[in-house]
């Protein structure tokens, strides 16, 4: 078993980044988000257990393909766009009323939008993270495993959620796109690392975790969106968290499918990730000049109500009732111990999260930061 340097950023918004090394930045092209130097493993999945993989592949061809819309059934960025190929009288009419839409929509709900259209954008770097699991990579780049299928059609899918987004924002003329677009390309240089250690069992309550998260953050905007009067943002923003929701179900099943061919093996697991606590996507985000740009997005996010540490609890929660965790009985003792550190942990979250909004609500300071994603506009946080 080898090691490797890297180190985890808590998930939760709100949270102060847990690293920050801008001294690594000696290289202008590379985002200072750099990880610190921690110790961690790499290939902890023993090697005999890549065959509970291999014997799943018939299983995972029935169950978890199918989760996957035809192409031709899928809807496509275009569809809630103005149509480019409309004579320009007409095309610039369809522009003029999406930015009629969007004028009373706030920066707050423009940062949160950027926020996540960059956390889409990074999907390179997530097709990766998926492509270090043992047992289930992309070996070749065109694998006919079903497990290699998945995350290339999957990757597919999700390439249409930062599409359209940034589209979308681009045509707004709300945001500054080559500030965003630059955070996109640093935030892909920088990679991310959740812990998972090339471990499919760590990997898949990663990705469980967060389809969830994704389909929760889109679902709010949707609703925000909805309600500031931009009924094709709602649409947007709650298709794409559709997506999320069908991804959220295959990734879950194959955890249930672990839990009950590995239940040890596989309640370790989600107790691992869940004491690392599960990284953000874009915890590495940086724009070049503010190193505390995704605090500042996880911030607003969190004062909008569009993803907080309630939510993370309430993720923790619904997988523990999915997963009929608390029901579980064939555990040995670490694996009954895990079963009470996961059942538990929803509650402790939410009691040190009302610590620390009563601790809030006793601070009457506020911050202004300006943001470079809004051409430096000054948002309160
Ligand atoms: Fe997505
Ligand atoms: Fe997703």
């Amino acid at each position: 078993m080898q090691v490797q340097a890297v180190s985890y950023c808590h998930a939760f918004p709100n949270f102060k980044r847990c690293h920050r090394n801008a001294e690594i930045n000696a290289v202008a092209y590379v985002s200072p988000m750099r990880p610190n130097l921690q110790t961690v493993k790499q290939h902890s999945m023993p090697p005999e257990k890549r065959e509970l993989f291999k014997h799943l592949e018939g299983w995972a061809s029935n169950t978890i393909l199918p989760i996957l819309k035809p192409v031709e059934k899928c809807w496509q960025p275009q569809d809630f766009l103005p149509l480019s190929s409309l004579p320009v009288d007409q095309f610039t009419d369809e522009v003029r009323s999406l930015r009629e839409r969007v004028a009373d929509l706030s920066d707050d709900l423009f940062v949160v939008l950027v926020g996540d259209m960059i956390t889409e954008e990074a999907l390179p770097t997530y097709q990766t993270m998926i492509n270090t699991l043992d047992g289930v990579k992309d070996e070749t780049g065109a694998s006919d495993s079903p497990w290699a299928m998945w995350t290339r059609m999957w990757t597919a899918e999700e390439n249409r959620h930062g599409d359209l987004l940034s589209k979308y924002l681009y045509l707004s003329g709300r945001v500054d796109m080559k500030m965003v677009d630059r955070t996109v390309q640093y935030l892909i240089g920088s990679g991310m690392d959740p812990g998972t250690e090339n471990n499919p069992y760590l990997g898949f309550v990663y990705t469980s975790f967060q389809e969830r998260a994704t389909f929760i953050s889109h679902g709010n905007t949707a609703r925000l969106a909805k309600t500031c009067g931009d009924s094709t943002l709602a649409q947007i923003c709650g298709t794409i968290a559709a997506d999320e929701k069908r991804h959220e179900l295959a990734y879950g099943s194959i955890v249930s499918k672990l839990l009950e061919l590995d239940p040890n093996g596989a309640i370790l697991a989600i107790e691992d990730m869940m004491r690392k606590k599960i990284t953000m996507p874009g915890h590495l985000m940086h724009d070049g000049r503010d190193s505390h740009i995704f605090d500042h997005f996880s911030t607003v996010a969190q004062r909008l109500g569009v993803y907080t540490a309630k939510d993370y609890a309430g993720i923790v929660e619904f997988l523990v009732e999915k997963w009929g965790l608390e029901k579980m009985e064939e555990l040995d003792g670490d694996g009954r111990k895990a079963q009470d550190y996961i059942c538990r942990l929803g509650q402790r979250i939410r009691k040190l999260q009302e610590r620390a909004e009563d601790k809030a609500a006793k601070c009457t300071d506020t911050r202004k930061v300006k943001l470079s994603w809004i051409f430096d506009r000054e948002l309160e946080l």
